[in-house]
């Protein structure tokens, strides 16, 4: 179940203290510190002066990237404005026409020797990138573009079975192999080396004698569609663009 908000509910306080590392049941979270950005903060006590628009890349079936849509819609200052693939027929880009979200679909070469997908980006007044199974590295030209404002979900622990082929099936799979009594997921910021940016929230979950790489996938699922929506929601709001 997506958790509901009222059209007028006042702005939720983060759960986290400042200095805080361990809180709330099972629940990790480091506190997140503002963005040091010039110019682009508002004003300390005023509130959003305008909707902060979040693009969402994904490659594969876009079970998160539809609760995402779902959950900011009708939302009073944050929205999903553009869904991207690296594949033209991806299931995510049908589930996001279906939502009324525009869609972009862009190649390697686009991707890597071109700026036609920041183009497309800064076409569409995008505030912040979020990826939501998108398994391609993140070009520079890219991360430059969106300092600090690319936010990615990872299936399990990090520092843990992350880095490169770390993807899907694979990361559930070595969870099982190595034996782990406990596997989760991790939220973290973008940077240019493989799951290694910022760490924003970590949950974690479980993981018995019985379990296979399927029903931890199930388990890890649940966790994502749980708690990504609102952390990209918490995220934005500390740091959104004036
Ligand atoms: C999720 O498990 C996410 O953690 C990983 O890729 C998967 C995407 O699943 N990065 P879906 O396409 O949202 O169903």
């Amino acid at each position: 179940m997506l958790p509901k908000r009222r059209a007028l509910e006042p702005p939720p306080t983060p759960p986290f203290q400042e200095g805080s590392f361990l809180f709330d049941k099972g629940l990790i979270s480091a506190p997140i510190p503002p963005l040091e950005r010039g110019g682009g903060r508002r004003p300390e006590g005023s509130y959003i002066c305008r909707m902060q628009r979040i693009a969402i890349f994904a490659s594969g079936t876009g079970t998160n990237t539809v609760r995402i849509i779902e959950y900011f819609k009708g939302h009073s200052s944050i929205g999903v404005s553009l869904v991207l693939s690296n594949k033209a027929d991806a299931p995510v880009l049908e589930k996001a026409r279906n939502l009324g979200i525009e869609t972009f679909a862009f190649n390697r070469g686009k991707f890597y020797e071109t700026n036609d997908v920041i183009e497309k980006l800064q076409a569409a007044k995008i505030d912040f990138v979020v990826l939501a199974g998108f398994l391609w590295k993140v070009p520079d030209n890219l991360l430059k573009a969106f300092p600090d404002r690319i936010i990615n979900i990872h299936p399990a622990l990090l520092p843990k079975f992350g880095g490169k082929g770390m993807y899907g099936m694979n990361v559930h799979r070595a969870v099982k192999e190595s034996g782990e009594a406990e596997t989760g997921i991790s939220i973290h910021l973008v940077n240019e080396e493989y799951d290694k940016g910022r760490m924003l929230f970590q949950a974690k979950c479980k993981v018995s004698a019985n379990d296979t790489p399927e029903s931890i996938a199930a388990k890890v699922h649940a966790l994502e569609y749980t708690n990504f929506p609102r952390q990209i929601e918490l995220f934005i709001k500390s740091n959104e663009i004036a």
